[in-house]
């Protein structure tokens, strides 16, 4: 899979974002083993602390179909920045060395990285 098909896939996505209390759109696209491509969007909520981000929309879809392993996500943010603490815990479950691709609003590759780099030590399932 071509990283450029990933990556249109997250911007495509964008458009459905809901975030009418920051206004800042995060869009993801998860890339499973099996080649579906799973996207998420943040979903913000009137009680603001039970947002759930981009990551863990595209995360949990993944799994509610079957898939149990990924290859690859891309995550779209204004300025190009990182998925937050809580989405690399969530993603650490599932593909601790997952390549990630952070991109900006217009499309550019900000950064690629890998959650290992991201999330280094991690507690997952292996601790238990
Ligand atoms: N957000 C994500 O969707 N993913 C992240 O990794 C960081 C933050 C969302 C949550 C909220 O809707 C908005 O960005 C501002 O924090």
């Amino acid at each position: 899979m071509n990283d450029e098909l990933l990556i249109e896939a997250a911007m495509a996505a964008r458009s459905a974002c809901y975030c009418p209390y920051s206004s800042f759109p995060v869009s993801a696209a998860l890339l499973a083993e099996s080649g579906g491509i799973y996207t998420g969007v943040n979903v913000e909520n009137a009680s603001y602390g039970l947002t759930i981000c981009a990551e863990r929309v595209a995360v949990g879809s993944a799994i509610a179909a079957g898939e149990r392993a990924f290859k690859k996500l891309v995550v779209v943010v204004r300025g190009g920045g990182s998925p937050c603490g809580a989405c690399r815990q969530v993603l650490n479950e599932f593909a601790p060395e997952l390549p990630i691709i952070m991109v900006d609003e217009l499309g550019k590759v900000s950064s690629r990285t890998t959650l290992s780099e991201l999330l280094p030590q991690a507690f997952g399932p292996q601790s238990l």
